[in-house]
């Protein structure tokens, strides 16, 4: 498929002022998008869980207008966040020619995010995808002719991805995968793709616990992260890697074995930090409590024959990942144990969700 496939036929009708609101989650790596090429295509396919309680709403407040021109304005929290803006003016200019009737429309967007701004928690993913969703739902509103629930999705995902790459795994769930894989039906570099095999229960609803081990404005960003894949020494290893490792994922979601997930989870997540300390230039994102949670996290492990683990995003919080039979016991270890290493105590408790929907 090209990507000519979601440039919009000619719609019918202007709608009149309005608005349209959206829920959208964020999304944590399983196996890693770390690298990317042209029109933010990856360059090796990833996997997610789709996260619940970590998302973002979104009103996106329409009018009709005549000049060619974006009008928008970028509210948080009902307040007015001009340094926002630069960013989504970007995304609307590369959305530009597969939505073209943004510019039909003066918009004010107005965002709330489930989680704290500065925690450290990537609200691109969630904002992203919410805004995208918004936007396919307004093509659906002016002209449904090519509005089936497939293309839909698939339009919201696409979109997303052109905002942020990670945010396409976020409009559905609970297990989405992106990135083009001979193992996985239906995958695609342009969208995320809903994983349609069974998964065992044991992972469907899988807890996922956010330590806010730094909640500061990272030194390195995603995306120069991602330019410094380019030449370096490990991508191409790297790349296969984790198309190997996704291989194996799918069989271990789909049997429940859940020390197999362990093995690969961990390992994605330090390779993902390797590849950081052997950029050039190299940098480090975790912080020292990062490598203590880690520790303990692998002593009670040993200690309890406990399932937990963990995986980490491009930051220095720790996602700490477990069956829900474990709640109790993992949720005693972190509040008692781990909550001293977080900034201020503070953690995020999610767990796997099903992705983006219309508020009504
Ligand atoms: O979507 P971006 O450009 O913010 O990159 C996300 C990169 C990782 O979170 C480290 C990995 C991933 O697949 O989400």
């Amino acid at each position: 498929m090209e990507d000519q496939y979601f440039i919009s036929q000619p719609y019918g009708k202007t709608l009149d002022k309005g608005s349209i609101s959206t829920q959208s989650p964020s999304n944590i790596a399983l196996i890693k998008y770390w690298g990317k090429h042209g029109n933010q295509l990856p360059q090796n396919a990833s996997l997610s869980f789709t996260l619940s309680e970590s998302y973002t709403q979104t009103t996106l407040f329409f009018e009709p207008k005549t000049n060619r021109e974006f009008r928008f304005e970028v509210y948080l929290d009902e307040k007015h966040q001009p340094d926002f803006e630069p960013k989504i003016l970007q995304f609307f200019e590369r959305i530009e020619k597969y939505v073209p009737f943004i510019t039909d429309y003066a918009f004010r967007i107005h965002t709330h995010n489930s989680f704290p701004h500065s925690s450290g928690i990537a609200s691109s993913a969630s904002g992203m995808s919410a805004l995208a969703l918004c936007l396919v739902e307004l093509q659906k509103q002016m002209d449904d002719i090519k509005n089936t629930e497939n293309y839909y999705l698939q339009k919201a995902s696409f979109l997303a991805r052109l905002g942020s790459g990670s945010a396409c795994r976020s409009i559905e769930g609970p297990v989405v995968v992106w990135g083009k894989h001979p193992a996985v039906a239906g995958s695609s570099d342009l969208y995320g793709c809903v994983l349609k095999e069974k998964i065992h229960p044991v992972f469907t609803d899988y807890r996922d616990t956010i330590l806010l081990v730094d909640q500061d404005q990272k030194e390195v960003s995603s995306s120069q992260g991602h330019s410094l894949m380019q030449g370096h020494p490990f991508a191409e290893v790297r790349f296969s890697q984790a198309s190997q490792n996704l291989h194996k994922l799918l069989d271990v979601l789909q049997v429940g074995d859940v020390s197999g997930f362990i093995e690969i989870i961990e390992s994605e997540a330090l390779t993902l930090h390797a590849m950081m300390m052997t950029s050039i230039p190299y940098f480090i994102l975790m912080k020292p409590n990062t490598l203590e949670i880690i520790k303990r996290i692998w002593d009670f492990r040993r200690e309890t024959g406990s399932s937990v683990c963990f995986t980490l995003d491009a930051g220095a919080n720790v996602h700490v990942l477990f069956p829900e039979r474990e709640k109790e016991t993992v949720g005693n270890f972190i509040k008692e144990e781990l909550a001293d290493f977080c900034q201020n105590r503070k953690f995020i408790v999610d767990s796997v969700g099903l992705g983006a929907f219309i508020k009504s």
